[in-house]
């Protein structure tokens, strides 16, 4: 058995770049950016561009950071709003914010997608943590219900910003796989969106971390892979399967 958390949408046929949001992922994405029409974007983590074309219909201009040349490589002759920047994010992040900030450009929006270590999502917010925004900055990082990615985004230096007025890790809830789909394995958490408001000016109040899913989310890891007892489940699941192939092994 398996389960397609993606297809069919009813909406986004002539969207034909590979995609690696779920459904309601999708519908979110492309409404946020319908609705802000950013002048700048930057997408760090391009894969096949299936979240680029959705940027590069919205935005004046995008930034497209990968560390994989060939993201650039399939890419850059379908886009003319976009420029590709091949390398590490963390290398990348800092100097692109700097740079953008120098020529004064208005950066409205931030899709976080590309390294999905814990370490390397805390990265990544930590970088966009120092920039000063110049107008109503949103910024998506996918994969919180991932434990490992939700994991640097918990740890990420939120307070140092005074410019970070919201922050919810549960803005759309992620999916369980029970079976293996695609390059998820059974029993994995994924997708999920995490989404950060950034203003021009400080904010007054105290800033929450919101985990609105918080409850969805521990019940869910508690059956996953990444947990003890998830794990047992998962043996106990494979059993007679293991059985009956040691049996004709030994027959
Ligand atoms: C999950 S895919 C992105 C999917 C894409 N945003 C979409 O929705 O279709 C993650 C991408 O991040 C890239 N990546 C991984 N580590 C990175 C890093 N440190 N800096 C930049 N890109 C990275 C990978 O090469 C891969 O293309």
């Amino acid at each position: 058995m398996s389960s397609n958390p993606n297809v069919p949408t009813f909406a986004f046929d002539d969207l034909t770049l590979d995609w690696q949001m779920t459904r309601c992922e999708r519908f979110a994405f492309w409404s946020l950016l319908q609705h802000h029409k950013p002048s700048v974007s930057i997408e760090v983590g391009t894969w096949n561009g299936g979240s680029l074309q959705v940027l590069s219909r919205y935005s004046e201009k995008v930034y497209s950071l990968d560390i994989r040349p060939k993201s650039r490589d399939l890419l850059q002759d379908k886009f003319s709003n976009v420029e590709f920047l091949v390398g590490s994010s963390h290398e990348l992040l800092g100097p692109l914010l700097q740079e953008i900030s120098r020529k004064g450009e208005q950066l409205g929006f931030v899709l976080i997608d590309g390294d999905h270590s814990a370490a390397g999502v805390r990265t990544d917010i930590n970088s966009l943590l120092k920039y000063r925004p110049v107008c109503p900055l949103l910024i998506v990082c996918h994969d919180s219900f991932n434990p490992e990615c939700r994991r640097g985004m918990v740890s990420a230096e939120w307070q140092s910003s005074p410019y970070v007025h919201y922050v919810e890790l549960d803005f759309v809830p992620g999916v369980f796989h029970e079976f293996a789909y695609d390059t998820a394995e059974p029993r994995s958490m994924w997708g999920g969106f995490a989404v950060v408001q950034m203003l021009p000016e400080p904010r007054a109040g105290e800033l929450v971390i919101g985990e609105a899913q918080r409850g969805l989310f521990s019940a869910v890891k508690s059956r996953s892979r990444y947990s003890a007892a998830g794990r047992a489940a998962a043996i106990a699941q494979r059993l007679p399967q293991l059985c009956a192939r040691f049996k004709g092994a030994v027959s």
